[in-house]
């Protein structure tokens, strides 16, 4: 079978950085570029160069500098945008001018205070004079989801007439449901006589929360190119999240029937990059790239995942570039899920010690959400002594919501067992001090023999 690619456009540069709060810097523009090169999106939309000088910079160098890609720029349908523009992406091996106008009645009456007519006058006007500078000319009717769709069928054959090669349709309100969008796209298909010339684009924005469903269900109408951002930044609720339209379309090839050639195993350092670069923190349920999205913290879930991954993953952590899943250490997890994170950090206890350790572990839990191993073995990083653990406890010495807790810990010396003890209304507080106690103990018969720190 054929498997048609989609063209992924990438506008974290200039529609993710209309986000809220996120400002970017000329170097940190080129820092996410070159990222975003090697992640091998086809087009990065690095700007709107007529828009600042420093846009304008930022776009030029990026043109300049990164490899790979598409470069493109964004402009009014007007003569000094698309000039600056071609000045800023000119320099790119393959540039493109990317120029819009809004089509929709609501734009035209209030916001450009033009004709039909006249607005689709300028978009051809625009577009000839783009391809006056590159073969490369992307148009987009701004609100086209909000058009009237027998005028958008006369504005995109009219661009495509004048020369546009990507025509793109942006849902620019997040108004859009995915089966009224795809419907359409589907009309544009069935109604535009020249639309095999070009590839027809999607853009759509999140705020009904639906931004990536619609992008999906206009490329399985039909669409072969999908513009998106990494971490689904963008004006207000954001665009459609490039990581998820992405690993839909991966993870769901039988139904998609389309690939993209984005390296998906750099979408997380991608992701962490541009969420450090704006200072925008990335949710923790955000699908594919939230701390949440490959963690799993149910006993049920645990369990499952233990004995065969795919009961509870539909695609690997490896393969948008993280190491491994998270088995979360809290109050609903299971003795198997706690048992695998002992053993994955060298501890193997007695079924008896693991039923006991894994009781105390609950305590913990309750009173801390989520147990890190660092609370497990906190202090082991620091003691640079081998330490081989034997017993890990907790007994309730007092009870009520500030019950006192003794920890006990014991570890093997060349066959001699070493005790610490210590006790506390704090969990972690105790053990860290029933550790150290331990430790401590541990030198002194070390010195003893005659030989403190000696490894065995
Ligand atoms: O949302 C929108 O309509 C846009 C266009 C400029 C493509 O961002
Ligand atoms: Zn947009």
């Amino acid at each position: 079978m054929d498997i048609d690619r989609v063209v992924v456009f990438d506008t974290t540069l200039r529609d993710g950085e209309q986000s809220p709060g996120a400002s970017l810097g000329i170097e940190e523009k080129l820092q996410i570029a070159r990222q975003l090169a090697r992640l091998n999106v086809d087009v990065i939309e690095a700007g709107f160069p007529v828009s600042s000088p420093a846009q304008f910079e930022a776009v030029r160098l990026i043109a300049q500098q990164v490899r790979g890609p598409v470069i493109a720029g964004l402009a009014r349908a007007v003569k000094l945008d698309i000039d600056r523009c071609w000045e800023a992406v000119r320099y790119a091996p393959r540039p493109r001018i990317h120029t819009f106008i809004a089509t929709s009645d609501i734009h035209l009456k209030y916001k450009l205070r033009m004709s039909r007519q006249e607005v689709l006058d300028r978009a051809v006007e625009a577009v000839k004079l783009a391809r006056g500078y590159t073969e490369d000319v992307e148009f987009s009717a701004e609100d086209a989801g909000r058009t009237d769709p027998g005028y958008l069928c006369q504005v995109v054959e009219a661009v495509i007439d004048a020369g546009a090669t990507t025509v793109n349709i942006p849902d620019t309100v997040g108004y859009m449901i995915p089966e009224e969008f795809a419907a359409l796209i589907r009309k544009l298909y069935q109604s535009v006589p020249n639309i095999d010339q070009v590839t027809l684009s999607v853009h759509c924005h999140n705020d009904l929360g639906l931004a990536t469903a619609n992008s999906l269900a206009g490329v399985k109408a039909g669409a072969r190119q999908v513009e998106c951002t990494i971490n689904g930044l963008g004006e207000r609720a954001g665009n459609a999240s490039l990581e998820e339209v992405v690993m839909a379309i991966n993870t769901r090839q039988d139904f998609m029937g389309v690939s993209t050639s984005v390296e998906t195993t750099e979408i997380y350092r991608t992701s962490q990059m541009v969420s450090k670069l704006t200072g925008l923190e990335v949710q923790a349920n955000k699908a594919i790239v939230g701390a949440n999205a490959f963690a799993h913290e149910a006993g049920i879930h645990q369990d499952g995942v233990l004995k065969e991954k795919s009961t509870y993953e539909i695609m690997t952590p490896q393969s948008i570039g993280l190491e491994r899943s998270r088995l979360v250490l809290g109050r609903h997890s299971g003795r198997h899920g706690f048992k695998a994170r002992l053993e994955e950090m060298g501890y193997r206890l007695s079924d008896e010690m693991l039923e006991k350790t894994y009781q105390r572990f609950l305590l913990l839990a309750d009173k801390k959400k989520e147990v890190f191993d660092e609370d497990l073995v906190a202090i082991d990083r620091l003691v640079k002594l081998p330490i081989n653990l034997r017993e890990y406890s907790i007994r309730a010495v007092t009870s009520g919501a500030e019950a006192m807790g003794e920890v006990t810990v014991k570890i093997d010396d060349d066959g001699a067992i070493v005790i610490g003890r210590a006790a506390s209304t704090d969990i972690i507080e105790a053990s860290a001090k029933a550790y150290i106690n331990v430790i401590n103990k541990l030198v002194a018969r070390r010195k003893a023999a005659g030989g403190a720190g000696k490894s065995k």
